[in-house]
């Protein structure tokens, strides 16, 4: 039998650490696989951290990244360039994750090739297409146009269900993120020394990065971590913040220099999985971190009113608070101040995968294309 052709797609750093399991599982199985790694490079800095740390050697790399891009020009960038690598490579099947404009973009390049699309972390919804933008469509478009659809939990599973995409080929797997959260933690010890934080003070992690937060949002989640730290001598933030220029500039401008508060470049995944590890409270914005930080007992506040990871929400990890100053000082210092509050945020809890999810993946394929041999 000849080897399953497999394409991975992937150019931002949360799809690079999803997908990394998944192209070293690939490769562990080269009998059967013949693992190929096309990297768009929507996000450079950030990406090239993660393809380091797990020794990922595309095969392509598309460099789209230009200083704070558009929608369009990724899109069609990735639409274009994607044409050839498909010339090139001979996929049998082409792997895109989640909700970016590369997988987007990527997976209707594959369609008007006539290339059978899996996507990874299927059938996530919040169903208001401009929260998250331009994610949610982003998604919808990418499950549409795939052919297997790889969803991490009940919930997925459900909205692809009720959508409109073929039923056929829909299987829940877990989230590929637990399977890199767990082995990052297992195989790596980070030093987080050059941070400089106090090891008696407790420690709040902060990132935001989201389009909806831009702006206004973005200066009030600023001027509550002002409050916060001028109210708490107890407490430190540490806000690793995202090379987006539209982050930097208010970031930069409300809090640097500020007393207490660590600004500091994009963590490497593994310290950065060492710092939510050793962090009080969590707040953030992030997809992933979403899910990482209730498998670590973490409680977090979500900066953003809607979300497509219900699951941790349920349990009652995982806050939603938007981004009112008033409100996110009022959310933190009940966190601070009343510890049976603190206890119930931080059970640790696994809504979102065991660690084997890109095992799953990988035999799916397997049977899958033997079936049509
Ligand atoms: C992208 C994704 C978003 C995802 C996020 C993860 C889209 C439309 N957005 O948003 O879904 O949650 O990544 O972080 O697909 N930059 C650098 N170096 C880097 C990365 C970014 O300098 O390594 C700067 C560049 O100026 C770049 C800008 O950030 O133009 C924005 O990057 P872009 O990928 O367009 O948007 P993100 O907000 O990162
Ligand atoms: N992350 C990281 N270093 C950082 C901040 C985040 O490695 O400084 C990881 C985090 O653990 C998670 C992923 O990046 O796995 C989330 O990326 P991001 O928040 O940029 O995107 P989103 O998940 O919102 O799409």
């Amino acid at each position: 039998m000849a080897r399953i052709r497999v394409l991975t797609v992937f150019g931002t750093r949360p799809e690079a650490i999803k997908m990394a399991p998944l192209v070293k599982e690939l490769e562990k199985r080269e009998d059967t696989f013949k693992s190929i790694v096309c990297v768009t490079a929507q996000h450079r800095q950030m990406l090239d951290q993660v393809l380091k740390l797990f020794r990922i050697y595309p095969d392509y790399d598309l460099n789209i990244m230009k200083p704070n891009q558009d929608l369009w020009s990724i899109t069609a960038e990735v639409l274009m360039l994607m044409k050839e690598v498909f010339e090139k490579s001979k996929p049998d099947i082409v792997l895109v994750h989640g909700d970016t404009t590369t997988s987007m973009a990527a997976a209707l390049s594959a369609f008007y090739a006539k290339i059978p699309v899996g996507h990874v972390e299927a059938g996530l919804r919040t169903f208001n297409k401009f929260y998250p933008f331009p994610e949610e469509i982003n998604r919808v478009f990418a499950d549409e146009l795939s052919s297997y659809h790889f969803a991490p939990t009940e919930t997925s599973v459900q909205n692809l269900i009720n959508s409109s995409v073929d039923k056929k080929h829909i299987y829940k797997t877990g989230n590929t993120v637990i399977d890199a959260l767990l082995h990052t933690i297992e195989n790596n010890k980070a030093d987080l020394s050059y941070i400089g934080l106090n090891p008696g003070l407790k420690t709040i992690l902060l990132t935001s990065h989201r389009r909806e937060n831009f702006g206004e949002p973005i200066r009030n989640i600023c001027k509550a971590v002002l409050e916060l730290v001028k109210r708490n001598e107890n407490i430190q933030f540490v806000y690793p913040v995202h090379l987006n220029p539209n982050v930097q500039q208010p970031v930069r401008e409300l809090l640097d220099g500020v007393e207490r508060v660590h600004l500091i470049d994009p963590m490497q995944y593994a310290p950065f999985c060492t710092l939510m590890k050793e962090s009080h409270i969590i707040m953030t914005d992030s997809g992933g971190v979403q899910e990482e930080a209730p498998s670590l007992g973490k409680p977090v506040l979500v900066l953003r009113t809607t979300t497509e990871r219900p699951e941790a929400v349920e349990y009652g990890t995982v806050k939603l608070v938007g981004t009112d100053t008033q409100k996110i000082v009022d959310e933190v210092q009940t966190l601070l101040d009343n510890p049976d509050e603190y206890k119930k945020m931080s059970e640790s809890i696994n809504p979102y995968g065991d660690g084997l999810a890109s095992k799953r993946i990988v035999e799916i394929i397997e049977k899958e294309f033997k079936k049509q041999e």
